[in-house]
């Protein structure tokens, strides 16, 4: 009798739905069964939810995260030499979040190798991949040889995930999407971490968001998703820095595909900078540093960041990075002849004057969905082109003259549809609110075990 025969995956889940907690080995096993299939759809969604109710112990999500990294490619690093400082960033999601356009090449010009595998956009939340799919010829799915040869000449590439990196994920993550599981840490944390540590990384540093546009909601929920993340990669062998960061507004002036491309052109030109945006984007490039040794402390860190926008070197990288995937060699001079970006088709005017002071980010983010730049249900394709400009944010003064966003969309009558709901979901007070920090605590995993 072969060992796949002697294992049980219903007495695993009987375990987990006890309370008990499960040897690493029994978790390899039902993980390899997971990947291979001889696990059915209903054994995977009954333990999914046993995880729900009774939790994991370090341990387990340790072996559950490293059998899930193992259930597919693995990229290999060790060519680039020994300590290669190979390092990315992950975040938990976000409205307007274009920071890994910018951070990815901040960093390569500091010296480091950003692998960065990015999704899709989730929900109200956007996604990397999309916003790189609006840059016309951009290859967002090199193959293995390609995605290491830019890593490795020009220090950054931004790209999508391939079928076979922890394939054991893409199927549980599919399962746990109907079954009303996505939201249990341990499983979040295995899922979100088997896919970096396949990444083959030195250093992680991830990018937790909490407030009206975050999944995490509470910064408390936030926090308790941060600590177990970073502990449970730095016990899993990848040294892991977390950041709370605030999504109580939307992150920089415009929320959508094309147009967050723009803006990530602008910041990185030094057109315009919004300094919320710029603030997140400095603080997690200094921790990608830190973490792979290419600085000594956060503050060394922050100023050899600033120093890659001011010398024009981390435009350089994006522009370097762009022509190697197949896109134009000239975007970042000329990315209105490249981006498609709709004309804005409704100025949405505050009933009121007065400032903003706090917004339902979800609400701006699914409006963003409703014009068609976000997706309703997963195969679905999305208009790079439509979104929103000019988003006033918290403590902006605004009134009949001064708007609170601009739609652009290529349907006037949607978007004036759409410009009730940011209407609704924004509140406007009299008074300036009180400036509310970005960047919260950080988390160090090293620290928590
Ligand atoms: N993102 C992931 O990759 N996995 C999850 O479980 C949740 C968010």
């Amino acid at each position: 009798m072969n060992a796949k025969s002697t294992f049980l995956p219903q007495e695993v889940i009987r375990h987990k739905r006890d309370g008990a907690a499960l040897k690493p080995e029994d978790i390899e096993k039902f993980v390899r069964s997971l990947t291979d299939e001889t696990l059915s759809e209903g054994q995977a969604a009954a333990f999914a939810m046993a995880v729900f109710f009774q939790g994991m112990t370090r341990e387990e999500q340790v072996a559950l995260t490293l059998a899930m990294r193992d259930s597919g490619d693995k990229m290999d690093w060790s060519d680039f030499g020994a300590g290669a400082p190979v390092v990315d960033k992950h975040s938990t999601g976000g409205v307007g979040d274009k920071v890994s356009l910018m951070l990815a090449p901040m960093v390569a010009a500091m010296g480091a190798y950003v692998p960065m595998i990015s999704g899709r956009g989730l929900g109200h939340t956007g996604g990397t991949l999309d916003k790189f799919e609006s840059v016309p010829g951009y290859n967002v799915f090199p193959d293995n040889p390609l995605f290491k040869k830019v890593v490795k000449d020009v220090g950054c590439a931004i790209i999508g995930q391939t079928a076979n990196l922890a394939p054991a994920d893409k199927r549980l993550y599919a399962i746990r999407d109907v079954t009303a599981t996505v939201e249990s840490i341990p499983l979040i944390t295995a899922s979100i971490l088997s896919k970096k540590m396949a990444a083959g990384l030195a250093a992680l540093v991830l990018d937790v968001k909490w407030g009206s546009g975050a999944f995490m909601g509470s910064y408390d929920e936030a926090r308790a998703l941060a600590a177990n993340l970073a502990s449970v990669a730095t016990e899993g062998g990848l040294p892991t820095v977390a950041l709370l960061t605030d999504m109580n507004e939307v992150l920089g002036l415009t929320a959508g595909n094309a147009i967050e491309m723009k803006e990530a052109i602008d910041f990185l030109t030094g057109t315009l900078r919004e300094p919320r945006l710029e603030e997140v984007t400095a603080v997690l490039a200094a921790e990608m540093a830190l973490g792979v040794g290419l600085v000594s402390s956060a503050e060394e860190g922050l100023e050899k960041v600033r120093a890659t926008l001011t010398s024009g070197a981390a435009a350089e990288k994006f522009a370097a990075m762009v022509t190697a995937l197949g896109g134009p060699a000239d975007l970042l001079e000329n990315p209105d002849t490249h981006l498609d970006i709709a004309p804005v088709a409704f100025e949405v005017k505050a009933k009121t004057s007065g400032f903003v002071s706090a917004m339902d980010v979800r609400a701006i983010g699914n409006a963003v969905v409703k014009l068609g730049g976000g997706r309703v249900n997963p195969t679905q394709k999305i208009d790079h082109s439509v979104g929103l400009s000019a988003i006033a944010g918290c403590g902006a003064e605004v009134g009949p003259d001064t708007p609170l966003c601009l739609i652009h969309d290529t349907d006037q009558a949607r978007a004036e549809a759409v410009a009730q709901d940011i209407l609704q979901a924004v509140e406007i007070s009299p008074e300036k609110p009180p400036y509310k920090d970005v960047v919260g605590e950080r988390i160090d995993g090293k620290e928590l075990i």
